[in-house]
């Protein structure tokens, strides 16, 4: 009780003034809260702005060059305690030498934190997290979490800008590729384990680090898909879509957010004090700190709404952007926003109490080296085990999407196999966009993984085709396609003329997407799609293997080849994780977290859409929503994906056809393997709510369970509903469940499924 009135006086003082009083979840460390008071009150201004200001290192950007201070006044701010945080700085060494300048020579002796993007791995790298939700294994993102965090705190960092949770149904959005999909449950599963993996039980551990959830909020919403562009959502689509991914990381624990560059209705996230101050730190009960993006407090004078940077200063601190991310606007203006009593130094106070709560937290304060060790940096990174989770997280991710004549799994000997395509044989495109430390071309690539797979090397027969990319890859430069140069076809024609089954390797070169790569025509560029016309021409046994970064329009090659493999860009071990896929060592069983469309006109599509009160009619009659040009539906649907097995569904059954409010509602159904393999089965359940105080989704994921079977056999597969998965944002501006008729299917996708239905009384 004394320790509970302690840490109230402690909090209330700097919490009182606030518009809506944040609901401490209470899991706050009463020792570490006293010495945080203590540190406070010793703190001069001029300190306490500094531990709100985050600079870049000057050797790497991860955005727009800096106008604002050189490297030699970036050092001496470092000791005069004017920066709190660095990103970008990486490597024992280099993070031991500034944290050197921050604790030996600033006043107080305040350690820094250091961020860095480690999005899905910091050397061993693992499939781009889109294709890591396509596992539909949230336990699979927390192990490779785990080893990203292990490899980046032996690197001396602290500091993750990850999990990306931004829900996306925009395939021309370049940053797609860095979330889980398009829905929210799903995307929860995956931001809460992603969570889990990086911070581990215990942050103060050398091995684990602070995770940073974002983009908050509706990044993925964006116009158009143009990167940075304007959001302009409904207080429903926020609540029931954006948001729940951000809330489960914060319930696993999560210690970081980090704004968003857009603006949502008018107010950009970055001065957004609803996002802010009402629901992450009030209803949510956020205890750690918010990072702005890149600049974006300093972008809030180019969104129109500060004069100047103090105004944009004053605006983001209010809001409750915690520090900022190499914006110049903190420092000074800060200081100055206190002294003319515009800004309440609680606001002040209460921000940096969250960034020191989280240094405490890593345990900085004990050791300010405690994460820099060159020994383990070279012990510990790229080490084998770390590639063996690599490479079972790539085979986890790949999605079967179409075996016609059952061209796969290859035979590795007995079959003239022709690899075309220069993405077979490309070490580095597979390593992803947002690559952290991963060394160019150190990934194995697919014409390695199928040489190290087949008993015979004289059946594999490579042909590179025409030259994909012409033009460096660089952050800056966007990348030129070739158009005209033919040469290679001819020679990849003639390859495929003389094999049993050809492996063609398509798609989109890593640096097609990430941040900034916006593109408003997602079929294949180049000469992609004309070699794949040429080689089926002469050879109707094509195998697709598809290695991109967003759904893309492949039509074409749906109507027409007769398998497809979603490789997305698997990491490391791409080529072997395929390979494993191809010869049927390891059975496909991932599942499409996003819709793929049948033309980019399409985009945004996704399959929790609502009814409109004109659904298509499915027959393209004049007076119904649809299009006169292609289908409503995608090309491939989310949840979608084929085995080497086949499945069948039966006997579903509901405990009641009526669920009482406060009760359970127990689903069966007995799924069956009927193929002749061993095989994993995502098995999905689906609901309806059929009316609302709000229109409700036409279809929505509520829970799903991957299991193996073995053939012929069957599994009861069971899943327990209760009234808080039928709860949603509604009119009455809270998450509750309304009483009335629902729809229930369960099945392998968002499409197909057995179809029941109860009541909630
Ligand atoms: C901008 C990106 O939007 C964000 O995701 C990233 O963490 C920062 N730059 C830092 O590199």
């Amino acid at each position: 009780m004394r320790k509970k009135l302690l840490l109230f006086m402690m909090m209330g003082c700097a919490l009182f003034s606030f518009k809506s009083e944040p609901k401490s979840t209470g899991k706050l460390d009463v020792e570490i809260e006293t010495k945080i008071t203590k540190l406070l009150t010793e703190m001069t201004i001029d300190e306490k702005m500094g531990q709100l200001n985050q600079f870049t290192s000057r050797w790497e950007m991860t955005g727009p060059a800096p106008q604002g201070n050189n490297e030699q006044q970036m050092l001496e701010m470092i000791k005069s305690g004017l920066v709190g945080s660095i990103l970008n700085v990486t490597g024992a060494e280099a993070t031991r030498k500034a944290q050197t300048l921050a604790v030996e020579n600033s006043r107080l002796k305040i350690p820094m934190i250091f961020g860095y993007d480690v999005i899905h791995g910091y050397q061993t790298m693992f499939p781009i997290p889109l294709a890591e939700a396509a596992s539909w294994e949230p336990e699979l993102a927390r192990q490779s979490s785990r080893v990203a965090a292990v490899e980046s705190a032996a690197a001396g960092l602290h500091w993750t800008f990850a999990p990306m949770v931004d829900i996306a149904r925009d395939a021309r959005w370049g940053r797609i590729m860095e979330g889980s999909g398009e829905d929210p449950y799903l995307g929860s599963l995956f931001a809460a384990a992603r969570v889990k993996g990086f911070q581990g039980d215990d942050l103060s551990a050398n091995n684990t680090i602070a995770a940073c959830v974002k983009h908050f909020a509706a990044y993925g919403f964006i116009e158009s898909g143009r990167d940075y562009n304007t959001v302009d959502i409904s207080e429903s689509t926020l609540r029931n879509v954006v948001l729940p991914p951000f809330k489960a990381a914060a319930d696993a624990g999560a210690v970081t957010f980090m704004n968003a560059f857009n603006e949502i209705g008018g107010t950009p996230a970055t001065a957004n004090a609803h996002l802010l101050r009402d629901i992450l730190k009030g209803e949510w009960g956020f205890n750690g700190f918010v990072v702005s993006d890149w600049n974006s407090v300093g972008e809030l004078l180019v969104h129109g709404v500060a004069a100047d940077r103090k105004d944009a200063a004053r605006l983001a601190i209010t809001a409750g952007s915690d520090m900022d991310m190499e914006g110049n606007c903190y420092v000074p203006n800060l200081k100055t926003l206190v002294e003319e009593g515009i800004v309440d130094i609680k606001l002040v106070d209460d921000a940096v109490r969250r960034v020191l709560r989280v240094k405490f937290q890593l345990g900085l304060f004990d050791d300010p080296y405690k994460y820099c060790d060159e020994n383990k940096e070279k012990t510990l990174i790229l080490s084998r085990e770390n590639l063996q989770v690599a490479r079972e997280a790539a085979r986890k991710s790949i999605v079967l999407l179409k075996n016609e004549k059952q061209l796969l799994p290859l035979k590795k000997e007995g079959q003239k196999i022709a690899l075309i395509g220069e993405l077979a044989a490309d070490k580095d495109v597979p390593l992803g966009s947002w690559r952290a430390k991963a060394i160019t071309g150190s990934a194995v690539s697919l014409l390695e993984g199928m040489q190290n797979a087949v008993s015979s090397p004289a059946n594999l027969v490579y042909a590179k085709g025409p030259a994909f990319v012409v033009g460096e890859s660089k952050f800056t430069v966007h990348l030129k396609f070739n158009t005209t140069d033919k040469s290679g076809i001819e020679e990849a024609v003639k390859v495929a003329k003389t094999a049993d089954v050809v492996v063609l390797a398509l798609g989109e070169n890593c640096f097609q997407t990430g941040e900034g790569r916006s593109q408003t025509d997602i079929r294949m560029k180049g000469l992609q799609q004309e070699l794949l016309e040429a080689v089926y021409a002469v050879n109707k046994n094509v195998v697709v293997v598809l290695m991109n970064g967003r759904p893309m329009d492949i039509s074409w090659m749906a109507g027409n080849v007769p398998s497809i493999v979603e490789a997305w860009h698997l990491g490391s071990e791409a080529g072997n994780g395929i390979a494993d896929v191809l010869f049927g060592d390891y059975n496909p069983a991932g599942k499409l977290p996003v819709s793929f469309p049948q033309t980019v006109g399409q985009v945004p599509i996704y399959y929790n859409h609502k009814s409109t009160g004109r659904p298509s009619d499915g027959e393209g009659n004049v007076f119904w929503s649809h299009y006169t040009d292609a289908p409503n539906s995608a090309l491939f649907p989310f949840g979608y994906g084929l085995s080497y097995t086949t499945f069948t569904y039966s006997d579903l059954k509901i405990s009641s056809s009526e669920m009482s409010k406060g009760g359970k509602l127990n689903v069966s159904v007995t799924v069956k393997n009927t193929g002749k393999v061993k095989g994993q089965e995502v098995v999905q359940l689906y609901i309806r709510d059929l009316v609302g105080s709000i229109t409700r989704p036409v279809k929505e994921l509520k829970a799903f369970d991957k299991i193996w079977l073995n053939p012929g056999e069957s599994k009861v597969v069971s899943f327990e509903l209760t009234e808080n998965d039928l709860a949603f944002w509604g009119a009455s501006n809270q998450f509750q469940a309304e009483p009335g008729d629902f729809q229930l299917w369960v099945g392998p996708n968002s499409v197909e499924g057995l179809k029941t239905t109860f009541k909630l009384k």
